[in-house]
């Protein structure tokens, strides 16, 4: 059985999640953050594409205060190795690639299937995570990794946390392109639940 996928999104009143220069921390505010560290301690995997690790050098692990946490497994989507070998999120972290595998840190690289962009295929991106008895995963970003698994089909649940900021067109997208034509195709959410959390608002979806 696949995981349940969670795309978290932490964005701008109009759904952007960087400025175009990469630049996004910190867009939402602190309980919006404290909150992403609750979910990241609810999942068994973290994942981001390889945009992500090269603009923040994420270390992806969890951080409440007061509490301890396992790490979830940190998986980096990298169809070419690009990943930096200091990168933080590298400790103990699964590299999912297209290419011929490399050592890379102390990280474990694996070849998957690619997708018609020569990229980590979606669905065997989770065939991979469910092999290692992996049940939950929550995608942290980019846009292009949110919108390969939006118009695959496989996000189950969107955890939303936004900010009353306006980054503008120019900002990157929270889901880059869908390349949906009509109406009929694109994906529904059913809206489960609505909260404020300092200024930010948190939103919660399921698929229709
Ligand atoms: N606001 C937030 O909370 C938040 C969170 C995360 C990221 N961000 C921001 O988002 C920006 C990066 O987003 P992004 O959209 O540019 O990049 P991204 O989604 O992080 O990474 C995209 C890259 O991942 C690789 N990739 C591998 N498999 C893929 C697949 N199946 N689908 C899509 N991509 C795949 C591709 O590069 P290769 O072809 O080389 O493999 C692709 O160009 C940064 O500015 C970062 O700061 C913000």
């Amino acid at each position: 059985m696949r995981p349940r996928v969670t795309l978290k999104l932490a964005t701008s009143l109009d759904g952007r999640i960087a400025m175009a220069s990469g630049e996004s921390q910190w867009i939402t505010g602190a309980e919006s953050r404290l909150q992403g560290h609750r979910l990241r301690a609810a999942h068994a995997a973290i994942m981001v594409g390889v945009e992500t690790v090269l603009c923040d050098n994420p270390q992806l692990n969890v951080r409440v205060p007061d509490e301890q946490h396992p790490d979830p497994l940190r998986v980096v989507l990298d169809s070419r190795l690009r990943t930096p070998v200091d990168a933080r999120v590298l400790t103990g972290a699964l590299v999912l690639t297209t290419a011929e595998p490399l050592a890379l840190g102390d990280a474990e690289v694996v070849r998957v299937e690619a997708d018609g962009q020569g990229r980590p295929d979606p669905a065997a991106v989770l065939a991979a995570l469910a092999d290692r008895n992996i049940t939950s995963v929550l995608i942290e970003g980019g846009g292009r990794v949110a919108a390969s698994f939006v118009k695959a089909g496989l996000v189950d649940v969107i955890e939303w946390f936004r900010a009353p900021v306006l980054l503008g067109h120019e900002g990157r997208p929270a889901v880059a392109d869908l390349g949906f034509d009509r109406l009929s195709d694109t994906p529904r959410f059913k809206r489960l639940a609505v909260s404020p959390l300092g200024d930010d608002l948190w939103e919660r979806y399921e698929k229709a």
